[in-house]
């Protein structure tokens, strides 16, 4: 058996699920228990019907981890807010293709700002949309939850979604990163890997327990991964 090139699996916790009162603990607490990303949704009540955080209070948080952080906008029009996110901190943004009428205009200023540029997917956007942006992405993001919400049921459907991006991204000689979101937990995780994601964003599943069990939550996300390299080498 040929142990597979791919990166290893990253966990991006989603601070969604962190107490908000006590964020920048939090954050910090995440960044020492393993956390590759820190995962940060931005809701506007419009795009999805839930509210969070804005560029402020990022920039705010910046301090607490020198790990990237890996925005995720859930808002509408996304464009003329992409600077203020680069410049709180953002490492990567990713966007939503219904967020906006252009979406390769959208990728070229998140490059331009010097940033990872993402694309998510709802589970009933198709990925049909991605044919003509792969060149100017760096992530693409398979919502396995339609987005607004910690705390839901992975769509077993998006099992497929996952194997059909993965085939696409390669098929290209350029690293992309695939991350999933949402309903992501040691049973689900499995099942992403196995169809080819390499980034993990989990909230709930990483904040359940208190900070004493943050290690442990996001070992138990990446464990399958390390059963799947050790079956690879042992046979
Ligand atoms: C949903 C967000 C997710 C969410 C994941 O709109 O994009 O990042 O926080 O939460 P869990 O892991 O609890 O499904
Ligand atoms: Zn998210």
């Amino acid at each position: 058996m040929v142990e597979s090139p791919r990166p290893p699996v990253r966990v991006a916790p989603s601070i969604l699920s962190a107490d908000f009162a006590r964020l920048g603990e939090d954050i910090r607490a995440i960044d020492k228990a393993g956390a590759d990303w820190i995962h940060v949704d931005v809701m506007d009540g419009h795009f999805v019907p839930n509210l969070t955080i804005g560029p402020t209070v990022i920039r705010a948080l910046r301090a607490y981890s020198d790990k990237p952080f890996d925005v995720h906008l859930m808002i509408s029009p996304v464009d003329p807010y992409l600077e203020a996110f680069a410049e709180a901190g953002a490492d990567g943004l990713t966007v939503h293709p219904e967020a906006g009428p252009h979406l390769h205009r959208t990728l070229q200023a998140i490059r331009r700002l010097g940033k990872r540029a993402g694309v998510a997917l709802n589970p009933g956007s198709p990925v049909s949309v991605l044919d003509h942006v792969l060149e100017d992405l760096d992530l693409v993001l398979v919502m396995t939850v339609n987005p607004g919400f910690g705390g839901q049921r992975f769509i077993p459907g998006m099992i497929e979604k996952i194997a059909r991006v993965r085939a696409m991204i390669d098929a290209r000689d350029r690293p992309i990163a695939l991350q999933v979101d949402g309903g992501i937990n040691s049973d689900t995780a499995p099942l992403a890997i196995n169809a080819g994601a390499d980034v993990l964003v989990a909230g709930s599943a990483v904040f359940s327990g208190g900070a004493r069990r943050y290690a442990h939550n996001i070992m138990a996300l990446r464990a399958p991964e390390h059963e799947g390299r050790l079956a690879a080498v042992v046979p």
